[in-house]
């Protein structure tokens, strides 16, 4: 299983912020925001990770982060020319990912929960997570049938068929690069990770799993607020249990 971290994108949601940097590389209190997706992937057992990049800011984090060695891991860096869609991820990352299977992580997603068991046991096509939010609008939404079986993906539907947002780590096999290499742009020109879920879903061949705990799309004011006083009651909490 290989990983990639997709910190491309120009964040413009969060200028003037992003005037200057990039949005993965802002602050979620101690710390620069791509850490967090990092640990995700190396707590799963990840280690070779692809981390794609906008040109503007590569080599702030080539300097950050380096070759992975003081994580623990083996770190590549591919330049997005322009945001072309989540899903463009497996087409830039094509050589990297090779003959392998991949799990995605989004550079401004946040996650406490521990996905090695379930990365560990997957197989064949892709599993994809879903967290009840109050404000399904934002994300990716799973429309269920009584029994909980995923039925379909709307994208930031106007009226949500449920509370379950799709989070930003998803895990395929290798088939996904041509997939992705098929899909059409979406209204707003960008080749969309939820098109490429629901063909998977059409298969019968996506697994839609529900999660728990902390999880934070830090790509908004209130999302990068929110998650650094989240991180920085549990640093104060680990402090006082040391103690
Ligand atoms: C993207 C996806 C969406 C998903 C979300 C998770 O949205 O398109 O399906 O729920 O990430 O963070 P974006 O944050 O790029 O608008």
């Amino acid at each position: 299983m290989k990983g990639i971290v997709l910190a491309g994108g120009s964040a413009t949601r969060l200028r003037p912020l992003t005037k200057v940097t990039s949005k993965q590389l802002l602050p979620v209190y101690d710390k620069p925001m791509i850490y967090y997706p990092l640990d995700t992937l190396i707590r799963a057992g990840i280690r070779d990770i692809l981390i794609i990049v906008a040109p503007e800011y590569a080599g702030h984090f080539m300097n950050l982060l380096g070759s992975g060695k003081d994580f623990g891991a083996k770190f590549s860096y591919v330049i997005q020319d322009k945001p072309r869609g989540l899903a463009d991820a497996f087409i830039v990352g094509e050589e990297f990912i090779d003959d392998d299977n991949v799990t995605l992580i989004l550079g401004d997603n946040i996650f406490d929960h521990d996905f090695s068991d379930q990365i560990r046991l997957f197989k064949s096509g892709g599993m994809v997570f879903a967290k009840k939010v109050s404000d399904p609008k934002r994300f990716g939404v799973v429309e269920f049938d009584s029994e909980m079986t995923a039925l379909s993906i709307v994208e930031k539907p106007e009226n949500p068929v449920s509370d379950y947002a799709v989070v930003g780590l998803y895990v395929y096999e290798n088939s996904v690069i041509e997939v992705a290499k098929n899909l059409k742009p979406s209204a707003r020109g960008e080749i969309e990770i939820t098109d490429l879920n629901n063909i998977y879903l059409e298969k019968g061949e996506l697994k839609v799993e529900i999660i728990e705990g902390v999880w934070e799309d830090a790509g908004s004011f209130d999302g990068l607020l929110h998650i650094s006083n989240i991180m920085a009651e549990k640093a104060k909490q680990q402090v006082s249990n040391k103690n």
